[in-house]
């Protein structure tokens, strides 16, 4: 059975789509099957990194229970299936926790991993997403106010019994007034998985509709995506600064100006 994985945040537009686009494409790379689902159900935007915005059938239909799942399931040409949401006013409604729970158990039956993109914060949307995780991943930025809201996630994922395995720590730039990664960590007393810069590649990557590990498949920033794809199916999250370090130059340069 498959491990479903939902990629959180406290704070909005801190990088969850970009993260779940990219994990999912990087997972695929590696010969594992994977199904990414658009679990930001009132404003999902999984289709948008893509390129593609017309579906036919989206999660919001199952939900509703105006079509069968196998029907929301698209093959991307990138290598890993999709469940997209709608970008229909419309097409929202309450959510049903136990649709919703059938929904990602049949999905799990389907692959190996099920990466689930989720809305932000502490709403019931994505409450009822976070309850069906098998494990949690927080993307944040370095500044103060992202990482408090992490917090939240943290102590509620807490609360609730499911474990935050990692912290992916996404725009991060080179200047001396953000939070370091040692508080960072201590914070939320959870590893940072991954460090992503603030780069205009990312930006480029929308505008290009393509995961950054296809437009740049030889970028330092792809290559983190790649390494937080292997811990995911490793189940080994584990890092160390030390780590960070010797993984490429760039880090070096960040770690510096962090002042470690
Ligand atoms: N490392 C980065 N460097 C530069 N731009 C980035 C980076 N990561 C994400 N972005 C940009 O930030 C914007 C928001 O990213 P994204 O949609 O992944 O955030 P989100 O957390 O999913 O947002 P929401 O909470 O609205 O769902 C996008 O335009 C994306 O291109
Ligand atoms: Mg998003």
């Amino acid at each position: 059975m498959g491990k479903l994985i939902v990629i959180s945040s406290g704070k909005g537009g801190v990088g969850k789509t970009t993260t779940s686009v990219n994990l999912a494409s990087a997972l695929a790379k590696q010969g594992k099957n994977v199904i990414l689902v658009d679990g930001n159900l009132t404003t999902p935007n999984v289709g948008l990194h893509l390129g593609l915005t017309k579906f036919p059938i989206t999660l919001n239909d199952v939900l509703k229970g105006e079509a069968s799942l196998t029907d929301s399931i698209y093959i991307h040409p990138l290598g890993f299936k999709l469940v997209p949401g709608s970008l229909s006013i419309r097409s929202f409604s309450e959510i049903n926790s136990r649709k919703l729970k059938k929904v990602f158990d049949d999905l799990r039956e389907l692959c190996d991993f099920v990466i689930v993109d989720s809305a932000a914060g502490l709403g019931n949307e994505s409450i009822s997403v976070l309850k069906n995780a098998d494990e949690i991943l927080v993307v944040t930025n370095p500044e103060l106010p992202a990482v408090t809201d992490a917090f939240k996630i943290v102590t509620l994922a807490k609360e609730i019994g499911i474990p935050v395995k990692g912290v992916i720590l996404n725009r991060v730039r080179k200047d001396n007034f953000d939070l370091g990664f040692r508080a960072i960590e201590s914070l939320l007393e959870t590893p940072i998985t991954s460090v992503i810069g603030d780069e205009k590649l990312m930006r480029q990557a929308v505008y290009r509709k393509k995961p950054i590990i296809h437009i740049n498949p030889k970028s330092h920033t792809a290559r983190q995506y790649h390494h937080l794809a292997k811990r995911v199916h490793t189940g080994d999250y584990q890092r160390r600064i030390e780590e960070l370090e010797a993984e490429n130059t760039f880090l070096k340069s960040l770690l510096r100006a962090f002042g470690f």
